[in-house]
C-alpha cells in the first residue's frame, strides 16, 4: 500500500510532534467524539487530547488549530462553528478535535494554554480559571 494512500491518514499533533497513522474503519475505541475525529484518533493511540465534555461539542477544550491539511478534514457543521467561536484564542483555522473527521493527512497544533494537560497525561478535567477568557465572553 502506498504511503500516500489517503485511506491511511496521518494525524500530527504539535508541539509534541506526535504522529498517528490509522486505517479507516479500524479504530477500536469510539467513545469520545465523532468516529475518526481528531479526538477519536488521539485517544485510540493513548494521546490525551483534552475533552472535558466527552466529545459532545459542548465545551472547547479539544480546540486545535489546523496547520496543514485543512482540506483533509470534514467540513465544519454549524454546531461546531457556533461552539468553536467561543474558544479561547480562536483562530481562522480553529477546529474542535471531537468534531473534525480526519480524511487525510493533517497537522494540528494544540493551543498553548492546553498543553500542560497533555504533558501531565491526565484524564479529562475542568481547567477552570486556567482557561483564558473567550473573546466573545461578556
Ligand atoms: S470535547 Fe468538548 S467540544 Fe470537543
Amino acid at each position: 500500500m502506498s504511503r500516500y494512500n489517503v485511506d491511511v491518514p496521518k494525524v500530527t499533533f504539535l508541539p509534541e510532534n506526535a504522529t498517528f497513522e490509522f486505517e479507516h474503519g479500524k479504530l477500536p475505541y469510539r467513545e469520545h467524539g465523532l468516529p475518526e475525529s481528531a479526538l477519536d484518533v488521539a485517544l485510540n493511540f493513548g494521546f490525551n487530547l483534552e475533552h472535558a465534555c466527552g466529545g459532545n461539542n459542548a465545551c472547547t477544550t479539544c480546540h486545535v488549530v489546523v496547520k496543514s491539511g485543512a482540506q483533509n478534514l470534514s467540513e465544519m457543521e454549524d454546531d461546531e462553528a457556533d461552539r468553536v467561536e467561543t474558544a479561547a484564542d480562536v483562530q481562522l483555522n480553529s477546529r474542535l478535535g471531537c468534531q473534525c473527521i480526519v480524511k487525510g493527512d493533517v497537522v494540528l497544533e494544540i493551543p498553548a494554554w492546553n498543553r500542560n494537560y497533555i504533558s501531565e497525561g491526565g484524564h479529562s478535567m475542568n481547567l477552570g480559571d486556567a482557561i483564558p477568557k473567550s473573546k466573545s465572553a461578556h
